[in-house]
């Protein structure tokens, strides 16, 4: 969604603020814009499209001078992606800029409230009214103007603003939108995303709801909306540049598909220490545990998905009844909640309007929240009861990989953890468990080094218009995201249906061709996923097969199979989804799609 770049300090802003919003891409857009400030006058450049045609129409940002600037990528709500829809969106007399991510509920009523006193509007966006408002407010004090906005702004928001009358600074905020300011040496800036920030500082500081914050070279003071100064306390991000680049790779996808067994390592190896699983500062005790009656996963999408594993593996872990649940369903569905609920969220931007507000709906009605995320500082992250991070770096890619695969293991630790603590595994059972978390990072590396097998049926099977996934259990948690994966950024029909489930209808789509996935690495339950596999065989089907090494079941029955080592069956997850995300990045560049940037998609989506 929506990106938004501030920067004030002795570097000429124009270029800067386009290179920050390169590294706001993976967000997904459709325009771009900045405006900058200079002595006293506000220059604006914007355009649709790609950065690149604004960066040609401002030949690399040298013919917007001066030093402080805002700038912005547009993810179209209000209004189609267009010049004039564009931000940074200007007030009546031209002495005012706004960049805004995030949607104004209200914006009908301020519309007409302001076109009554004379402003006209030239945009169809919610933003432009926060443009003229602020200039409606303005008596002299930005500081109080900010203040006044929380009042009247329904909604969420990140704004950027300048201000012609207050050369050399910004104003920024935020409400259920994120945004993070950037700590640096004679200059300073705020980003919606660490990335854009790591080129000039790895000190951060993540923005609270309503905190106003008025950067200029050398000062970052934060205010709250009665006027106090708070304390602006800095967090070292462990991220470099590197972090956040290609690194050689043609895509951030395959780097972060090929990064896997590193972020793996980093999510398993703090939490097993001395033959102990540790999960942070996640206290939970064998009483508290047995108190909870209901286990809530709330998600989204992939993180959804990783759910989905949850529910099969926290129900055999615990014996406790677990419901998986996407958010924007479960927030409206009048979930039964009490103080004997435990909650947990994943998401891995924590950024999710959805999630979030299945977040507070949960905790307003009693239940402890545990989030499972990847963002430091994150809005999820700082309002849950507890938060076990995943560890993964910096996810660029929209389709997510890597984040998946470290939010699947923190859900393993997870079960485990908790079979400890009830006592439904007993101490060898969970060493062997330890044993095989700790071998995983090594047995990914060897599935990926499939890698051309899989490159090479991808090539083959790249212009199926319609695919199917089968699994039973894990099997079809797993089928869910690789089907997720291949129709993201392959654009090709595909459907994920639990192996028994396909007689009860679809399989009347299997015909002489049909590409069908069986997922046959859920050991207890591979013998039923052969038969289903052999019924759409019968029926025309061509069948590949995923399955653990060794296993000559599945042999028999497919066209092709791909082999993924055996681990323990809670496990076996992060080993078979692994061929799927191969096989959807080369079929989508087989068909040259955009894979890190897929139409119509965002990273990280903050609104409804
Ligand atoms: C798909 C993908 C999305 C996200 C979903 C939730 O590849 O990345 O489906 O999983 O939008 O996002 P987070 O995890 O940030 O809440």
């Amino acid at each position: 969604m929506c990106g938004i770049v501030g920067y004030a300090g002795g570097k000429e802003a124009a270029p800067v603020l386009l290179k920050g919003l390169e590294k706001l891409e993976y967000r997904g857009y459709d325009s771009a814009g900045i405006a900058v400030l200079n002595d006293g006058k506000i220059e604006i450049a914007k355009a649709a499209g790609k950065l690149q045609v604004l960066r040609d129409l401002t030949h690399e940002g040298q013919t917007v001078a001066g030093l402080v600037g805002i700038g912005h990528t547009r993810w179209a709500t209000h209004g189609e992606p267009s010049d004039v829809n564009s931000h940074p969106h200007i007030s009546k007399s031209g002495r005012f800029a706004v960049v805004h991510n995030g949607i104004i509920e209200n914006y009908q009523q301020l519309k007409a409230m302001l076109q009554k006193k004379g402003f006209t509007f030239l945009s169809q966006t919610d933003t432009e009214v926060i443009a003229h408002l602020v200039e409606f407010f303005y008596q002299g004090d930005m500081l109080d103007t900010m203040i006044r906005l929380t009042n009247e702004l329904e909604g969420s928001y990140a704004l950027g603003i300048i201000s012609a009358d207050e050369d050399g600074k910004f104003y920024a905020m935020r409400k259920d939108s994120p945004l993070v300011v950037g700590l640096g040496e004679g200059e300073n800036l705020v980003a919606s995303d660490v990335p854009s920030l790591l080129a000039h500082t790895q000190e951060v500081y993540y923005l609270n709801d309503r905190e106003v914050v008025v950067l200029s070279a050398d000062k970052v003071e934060i205010f709250d909306t009665n006027r106090e100064r708070l304390e602006v306390t800095a967090t070292h991000i462990d991220w470099d540049v590197t972090a956040a680049e290609k690194g050689g790779y043609e895509h951030f996808m395959f780097k972060e598909i090929m990064e896997q067994p590193q972020s793996l390592q980093k999510t398993i190896s703090p939490r097993l220490q001395d033959g102990r699983i540790v999960l942070d500062d996640f206290h939970i005790t064998a009483d508290m545990l047995r108190n909870v009656s209901k286990i809530y996963i709330v998600a989204c999408g992939s993180s959804y998905h990783v759910g989905v594993v949850g529910k099969y593996i926290l129900e055999q872990s615990t014996r406790i009844p677990v419901e998986v649940d996407i958010a924007s369903e479960f927030r409206y569905r009048d979930p039964i909640i009490d103080e004997r609920t435990l909650m947990i969220v994943i998401s891995q931007s924590g950024e999710t309007a959805d999630t979030i507000a299945a977040m507070r709906e949960g905790k307003k009605q009693g239940a402890r929240v545990l989030a499972i995320v990847n963002v430091l500082g994150s809005t999820i992250a700082r309002e849950a009861d507890d938060v076990l991070y995943t560890w993964a770096g910096p996810e660029i890619a929209v389709a997510t990989t890597k984040a998946y695969s470290t939010q699947l293991i923190v859900v393993d630790l997870l079960a485990l953890k908790f079979a400890e603590l009830l006592g439904r595994m007993d101490e060898a059972e969970l060493a062997e468990y330890y044993r095989a978390l700790q071998a995983l990072p090594q047995q990914l590396e060897q599935t990926l080094a499939d890698k051309e097998k899989i490159q090479y049926w991808a090539s083959q099977l790249y212009n199926k218009h319609s695919i199917f996934f089968i699994g039973r259990n894990l099997d079809y948690a797993v089928a869910l995201e690789g089907s997720l994966k291949l129709k993201e950024i392959s654009y090709i029909h595909s459907e994920a249906y639990a192996g028994g489930e396909l007689k009860h209808g679809t399989i009347s789509l299997i015909e002489d061709g049909t590409l069908v996935f069986t997922l046959a690495t859920y050991q207890p339950l591979v013998e039923k996923i052969r038969s289903n596999a052999e019924e759409v065989r019968a029926r025309g089907a061509y069948l590949v097969s995923v399955a653990v090494e060794g296993d000559e079941q599945m042999q028999e029955v497919s066209d092709v199979v791909f082999t993924v080592p055996r681990t323990l069956p809670l496990l076996q997850p992060s080993l078979t989804v692994i061929p799927l995300q191969l096989f959807a990045y080369y079929v989508a560049s087989q068909k040259g799609c955009s894979i890190d940037q897929p139409k119509n998609l965002a990273k990280s989506v903050t609104v409804e």
